[in-house]
């Protein structure tokens, strides 16, 4: 990694909120059960795993594994049939609705498997969606150094239509880590970039630990390089954890 990246982002992030502390990010017996009147999948079957604080941990498996659907778990886009997640002390998978959007809304980031651009919005506004201020000069600096970190930075005012996938897909990545989250949750960031502009990503990406934890799925073990942690999926389980 190029020492000006870190020396760059570091500047940003003495700007963060003291009060995003880190914590460990921890689930017991985790199940989800997708139950429709023609099937029932057991998409996470008694899934236990602990991550933490300022690590980075990767989720591999095949394709219909579970890895989206465990991500979207410990990330509280889904509430499971059974079992727990935990940050730190609190039990947020159990949390009232309002403190869960409150509390994701303050300390989690999301990188989708799709980017979900807003289209009328441009590259840069797009990314600046999720900041806690959008008129903070800080914010404004932040985002501009990310989309210059990731290639994109003369797309700034364009709009998504205007750009490719690949780029789209970076500004989505840009997009999650603009407010420093505490747990950033990121679904497959590279399926759809050649080698080096994936790797180039998973770099920027792994800036994330400084500021907290690192959550990824992916097809790509070479994407997992610098993880602290794998955890493999299959058929709903958690069936190895390892050092990639
Ligand atoms: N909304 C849903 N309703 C019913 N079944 C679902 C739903 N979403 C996912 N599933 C099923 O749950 C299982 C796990 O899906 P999931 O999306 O978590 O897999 P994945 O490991 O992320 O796969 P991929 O690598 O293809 O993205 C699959 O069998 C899938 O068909
Ligand atoms: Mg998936």
């Amino acid at each position: 990694m190029e020492a000006g990246v870190t020396a760059k982002v570091r500047h940003s992030s003495e700007t963060r909120n003291p009060e995003s502390g880190t914590r460990v990010l921890r689930c017991e017996q985790l199940t989800l059960d997708y139950i429709t009147p023609r099937s029932q999948t057991h998409a996470v079957r008694h899934v236990s795993l602990e991550i933490a604080p300022h690590s980075f941990a990767g989720i591999v498996g095949p394709s219909g594994s579970g890895k989206t659907s465990l991500l979207y778990l410990l990330s509280g886009l889904k509430t499971p049939s059974g079992g727990a997640v935990y940050v730190g002390d609190f039990r947020y998978s159990d949390a009232p609705a309002n403190d869960k959007i409150d509390f994701r809304r303050r300390h989690f980031g999301f990188v989708f498997q799709q980017p979900f651009l807003v289209p009328y919005l441009t590259m840069l506004e797009n990314v600046l969606v999720p900041a806690h201020d959008h008129h903070e000069p800080a914010d404004m600096e932040y985002a501009q150094e990310l989309l210059d970190e990731l290639g994109i930075a003369a797309l700034a005012a364009k709009f998504p239509n205007e750009c490719s996938g690949g780029e789209r897909v970076r500004a989505s990545i840009a997009r999650g880590l603009v407010t420093r989250p505490e747990f950033l949750f990121v679904d497959e960031p590279t399926a759809n970039l050649d080698l080096a502009t994936g790797k180039r990503v998973m770099e920027v990406l792994c800036l994330q630990r400084q500021h907290g934890t690192l959550v990824v799925v992916t097809h790509d073990l070479e994407m997992l390089s610098g993880a602290d942690v794998g955890f493999r999926m299959r058929d709903g389980e958690l069936i190895e954890t390892f050092r990639p």
